[in-house]
């Protein structure tokens, strides 16, 4: 209601009862005073002490379930909803279609849901989470406090309309100034997007009282936290890879116990292994001395458990035993004091059909000087890349003590491989955000967010930028 209708309230009152008491009128209009401040202090109360999801909670679903398949926004209970028609009582939708016409690689997609996220809490519609390429994300993720599924026959015979906002093309919505419900009153809106618009929405006068000021990492953290909770098989996938590099660490304590290092046969094998790259590191660490070859790599097997070529570990190891890591569940962190680091190549012979490169393989050397003083002290190494050539050179350099995973690198949707390669890359991915002391992230959408659930669920202590040869330290402040 508008302070012109308070007038018009007014006006006809007066003409009706002209002959009446003053202090009728009087009272009359102090109570329509009295009734529209209580409505404001309320819905300010509502938006400063609520959390992004209570909000969402008490707007939307606390009270909103009734007839059939639908929901119906309590009238008073719904003050807010710009240009929206507060007697419409059906829920309206937003829906992120991933279907495999536009959807981009994994960091634009999770880019794209947490802003859709926040534009649903803008427009107090439901938000659904439709990605169905190359594999449903909902066999590795579930809905935490938000609900983003939805029942097909929920959405069947309501009015929709389709968004395409993808690069610097399609539908440009002037995020920072849209009345989104106005423009797009119909009930179903689907959106194909990799667009991110958090801060847009911030500086949107309609819209900024209802978003709490994030920086972009804390956004992203907390919507992601809200919204999506692994499912027990990705947390499996996870406990499975982490229990492997847990045997590795406990088999090496073990041959330590029995290994004479200063034996000769231990210098022997020293000066013979691939594992000079530990002390002769200058060679080995440039990326010309390390062809791929298949054959020399089944004759290497760099991934036995090699004392001889390390340096004992300066520090006790926290992994003692194998039981608390089969035991974690959703987010859980661990230190088993790792190292991790994200290298996104691009186009290169494993992935030929990428669009370009994002970095030169040849400079990965910067990232192995890097490691190396971690891995002397006796740390252990996860990898996650995109090339196999990469993965190659790291097991060369670091032997038992790098770790990569072991299934083959192929195109993100090829066919029979959709489910594992979503697997894989969501199962890393997670890793990199919950079990790494040390964290070095590459230009790619998918490692910046990777660092920014890190840095919401454990600070962003130990996060390193990997970027054309050079590693440097950075906060989670910089992270886009
Ligand atoms: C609001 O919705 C009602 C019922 O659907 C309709 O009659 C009315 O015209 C709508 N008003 C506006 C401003 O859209
Ligand atoms: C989700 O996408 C699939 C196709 O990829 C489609 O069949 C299904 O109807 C969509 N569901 C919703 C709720 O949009
Ligand atoms: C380890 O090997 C060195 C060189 O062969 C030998 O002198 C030393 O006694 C050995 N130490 C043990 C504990 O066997
Ligand atoms: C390489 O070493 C590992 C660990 O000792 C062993 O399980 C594997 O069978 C070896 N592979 C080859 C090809 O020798
Ligand atoms: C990349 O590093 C090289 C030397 O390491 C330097 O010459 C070049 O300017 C750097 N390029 C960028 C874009 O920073």
């Amino acid at each position: 209601m508008s302070l012109w209708r308070i007038v018009k309230i007014k006006e006809t009152y007066q003409k009706l009862s002209r002959n009446r008491h003053v202090w009728l009128r009087y009272s009359l209009l102090m109570s329509l005073i009295l009734l529209f401040l209580s409505l404001a202090i309320y819905e300010r109360s509502l938006h400063s002490s609520a959390t992004i999801h209570s909000l969402l909670d008490k707007s939307l679903w606390a009270d909103g379930q009734i007839a059939g398949d639908d929901y119906v926004i309590k009238l008073g209970k719904n003050p807010r909803g710009d240009g929206q028609n507060i007697s419409d009582k059906r829920v309206r939708y937003i829906v992120y279609t991933c279907d495999g016409t536009y959807c981009h690689g994994l960091g634009d997609r999770q880019r794209a849901i947490v802003s859709l996220y926040y534009l649903s809490i803008v427009t107090n519609r439901k938000l659904v989470i439709n990605m169905t390429q190359p594999w449903p994300l909902s066999d590795f993720y579930e809905p935490s406090e938000t609900d983003w599924t939805v029942n097909e026959d929920e959405l069947k015979d309501r009015s929709s309309t389709y968004l395409v906002c993808l690069g610097k093309r399609g539908n440009q919505i002037k995020w920072d100034s849209v009345n989104f419900n106005k423009m797009y009153p119909q009930d179903v809106v689907y959106i194909m997007t990799n667009h991110d618009f958090y801060y847009q929405l911030r500086s949107n006068s309609l819209y900024q009282s209802k978003l709490p000021i994030r920086r972009k990492w804390r956004a992203h953290g907390e919507a992601w936290k809200a919204m999506m909770h692994p499912t027990a098989k990705l947390r499996s996938a996870l406990n499975d890879e982490l229990t492997k590099i847990g045997e590795v660490i406990l088999e090496e304590k073990r041959v330590y116990s029995e290994t004479n290092l200063s034996s000769t046969n231990c210098k022997a094998a020293r000066a013979h292994s691939l594992g000079k790259s530990m002390y002769k590191e200058k060679r080995l660490l440039k990326q010309t001395d390390v062809e791929h070859s298949p054959t020399q790599k089944t004759q290497e097997n760099e991934s036995r458990i090699d004392v001889c070529r390390f340096p004992p570990p300066r520090f006790q190891y926290s992994v003692v035993s194998l039981s608390p890591i089969k035991s974690l569940r959703g987010y859980d962190v661990i230190n088993m004091d790792l190292v991790c680091a994200h290298v996104r190549i691009g186009r290169s012979d494993t992935l030929p059909q990428e669009e370009y490169q994002r970095n030169d393989p040849d400079s990965v050397g910067g990232l192995w000087r890097f490691l190396q003083p971690y891995m002397k002290a006796g740390h252990h190494a996860y990898l996650a890349t995109d090339s196999q050539q990469v993965r190659d050179q790291a097991k060369l350099a670091f032997g038992h003590r790098m770790h990569v995973s072991e299934q083959e690198i192929v195109h993100f949707g090829k066919t029979g491989l959709e489910e594992d390669n979503l697997r894989l890359a969501l199962t890393e991915q997670l890793l990199l955000s919950t079990a790494c002391s040390v964290l070095v992230i590459s230009k790619s959408g998918y490692s910046m967010r990777a660092a920014m659930l890190r840095a919401t669920l454990q600070g962003d202590d130990g996060l390193f930028f990997f970027k054309n040869g050079t590693v440097r330290e950075i906060d989670a402040a910089h992270l886009f």
